[in-house]
């Protein structure tokens, strides 16, 4: 069985819209509505858990029902970092689970392809991280905005969500994660701690993190832009 975590917890600071992030508004819908939508319509994903603010329970559940998804979905009250939050979603997990997608519900791009191929990835290899090759020239500057040096690129990767794992191996990262005291800020992050590697999944398509107040209007773009929204 193959379930998607989908966190939705964080509080947004950075988008200073003053209420959570993944709950604002984009096209009619909040932005987590997006990513439920789309590991429902993948073909690949048995179930979903959605990782909610502890006060926001009561409305995310009623916003599920309203998109009535034809996935059953739990609800599981987050923590105070995206790691708390995880292993709160890791915790719901039906005993079951072989495979588990983690994503960010401020990916609100992510679409039903992608989710596959990450599966399909950590299916075969035990791992399939969502990632962009890094194209613009890095650069080393100092304090003043000073540009002293160069950072070879060739082998940099930008990491987004979804993070897809065998469940077993997901569960031993963060609890070595947690045994050492760390706050790991991706999922490939806690696999890294046990020495392991994460095995990345090219994906040139838009996904990016809506973090600031203008990229709600540039996601807004992209999904009128495709029909199976
Ligand atoms: N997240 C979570 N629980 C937390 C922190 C983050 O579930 N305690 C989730 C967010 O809801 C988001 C994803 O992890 O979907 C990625 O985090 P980020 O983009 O940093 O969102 P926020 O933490 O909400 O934003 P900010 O860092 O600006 O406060
Ligand atoms: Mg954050």
């Amino acid at each position: 069985m193959t379930a998607g975590i989908i966190l939705a917890a964080g509080r947004g600071e950075r988008m200073g819209a003053g209420t959570e992030k993944a709950f604002l508004e984009l096209d009619g819908l909040p932005l987590f509505a997006y990513s439920i939508k789309a590991f429902d319509a993948c073909e690949a994903v048995n179930r979903i858990v959605l990782v909610a603010p502890a006060a926001r329970m009561a409305e995310a559940e009623s916003i599920c029902a309203s998109i009535c998804a034809a996935k059953p979905i739990e609800i599981a009250p987050g923590g105070s970092s995206r790691q708390q939050s995880v292993m709160a979603g890791l915790a719901a997990l039906d005993p079951e689970t072989r495979i588990v997608a983690i994503h960010d519900a401020a990916r609100a791009l992510v679409t039903p392809e992608l989710i596959a191929a990450t599966v399909a990835s950590a299916i075969e290899h035990g791992s399939g991280v969502a990632a962009g090759k890094v194209v613009d020239t890095l650069k080393v500057a100092d304090g003043d905005m000073r540009a002293i040096s160069t950072v070879d690129r060739s082998r940099l990767w930008a990491v987004a969500t979804p993070q897809t794992f065998r469940a077993d191996l997901i569960r031993h990262a963060y609890e070595t994660a947690a045994a050492k005291g760390l706050d790991v800020t991706d999922d490939a992050g806690a696999v890294e701690a046990t020495g392991e590697t994460a095995h990345l999944v090219e994906w040139r398509g838009p996904n990016f993190k809506i973090t600031f107040p203008e990229d709600l209007e540039r996601a807004a773009l992209v999904l009128r832009s495709r029909k199976w929204k």
